[in-house]
């Protein structure tokens, strides 16, 4: 539909399409407002201009129809661009069940990618056509800002939390990706490419690579050399509470409130143990706080989570 408007980049994901197609709908109800305003305007100043010194209009009282002409009209305008959007909102914040998932870790001045079987890449993603592509972000140092316009998705990496964004590319081709937050000295230099292929090459591709660790044995030796298997045992007998089967669970707190054991959880009880002690349990837990890279948190997680059988999650 924009590809002969140079204004747009191209459309190479699921939702670019419907993106677009919310943005021509907020364009064209400005457009229509703005210039029926500006009519209306001219139009008003010229009818209605004062002809002598001495006139006087007709006082106003007040239109019924007319307040709930304008009153009713935007609002409804309103209300169609607030479901239409969160609709869109809604749908890419959620990530099918199915994705391909990928950590991506920003720092200055560089994205890093790691895919579920271990290859990794800098300022390069490869991914399949046609198939969902989750990617977990985290940042080693400011705010970063991963932007994929031919996919119309941008998504910020925050220092000290997770956030995750999705698409699914419809065409194959090389495209352009950015970081769109600034973040020091070479953010415009932050750029990189996302490379879309056909399933059958993005086999190949990752077969093609040197044989990598994948994050969950990366994951599960970085338990090993930090000493964690000491108290998290996995028959449960350790000081701190067993891991397995535990990912994706409801934990009890000791001060009764329950959380859900995803990553954010885990990442916090790594770097800040004593936030959020499971019941039974004294906060006897050490810090982890500057002795794990952003890469060693999620290669630490995806193993714990291979412990559980919510493999998704
Ligand atoms: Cu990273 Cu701008």
């Amino acid at each position: 539909m924009w590809s002969n408007i140079p204004l747009f980049p191209e459309q190479a994901s699921t939702i670019a399409g419907q993106i677009d197609g919310l943005f021509a709908f907020l364009v064209g109800v400005s457009l229509f407002f703005g210039g029926l305003i500006c009519a209306v305007l001219v139009y008003c100043a010229l009818r209605y201009r004062r002809r002598s010194e001495d006139e006087r209009p007709l006082p106003i009282h007040g239109n019924l129809r007319l307040e709930l002409l304008w009153t009713g009209v935007p609002l409804a305008l309103a209300m169609v661009m607030f479901f239409w959007g969160a609709n869109l909102y809604i749908a890419n914040a959620r990530p099918p069940a199915n994705a391909l998932e990928i950590l991506a870790v920003g720092k200055q001045w560089m994205w890093k990618f790691q895919h579920p079987a271990g290859a990794r890449e800098i300022n390069e993603l490869h991914v399949p056509l046609g198939h969902p592509v989750k990617i977990t972000l985290a940042s080693e140092d400011v705010i970063h800002s991963v932007y994929i316009p031919a996919f119309r998705v941008k998504m910020d990496a925050v220092p000290g939390r997770y956030t995750t964004v999705w698409f699914e590319a419809t065409k194959t081709g090389t495209f352009h990706l950015f970081c769109a937050e600034y973040c020091g000295t070479s953010h415009a230099a932050m750029i990189g490419r996302v490379v879309v292929m056909t399933p059958s090459e993005y086999e190949r591709w990752l077969s093609g690579g040197a044989a990598q660790e994948s994050p969950v044995a990366a994951g599960e030796r970085l338990f090993e050399q930090l000493g964690c298997p000491t108290c998290h045992r996995m028959d449960g007998t350790g000081r701190g509470p067993t891991l397995a089967g535990l990912f994706g669970q409801t934990q009890r707190l000791q001060t009764g409130e329950t959380v859900v054991v995803d990553e954010a959880y885990v990442r916090e009880s790594i770097l800040l143990p004593n936030a959020k002690v499971a019941t039974g349990y004294t906060p006897a837990m050490p810090t982890f706080q500057g002795q794990i890279s952003e890469d060693g948190l999620f290669q630490i997680i995806a193993y714990i989570r291979s412990l559980s059988s919510d493999k998704r999650r």
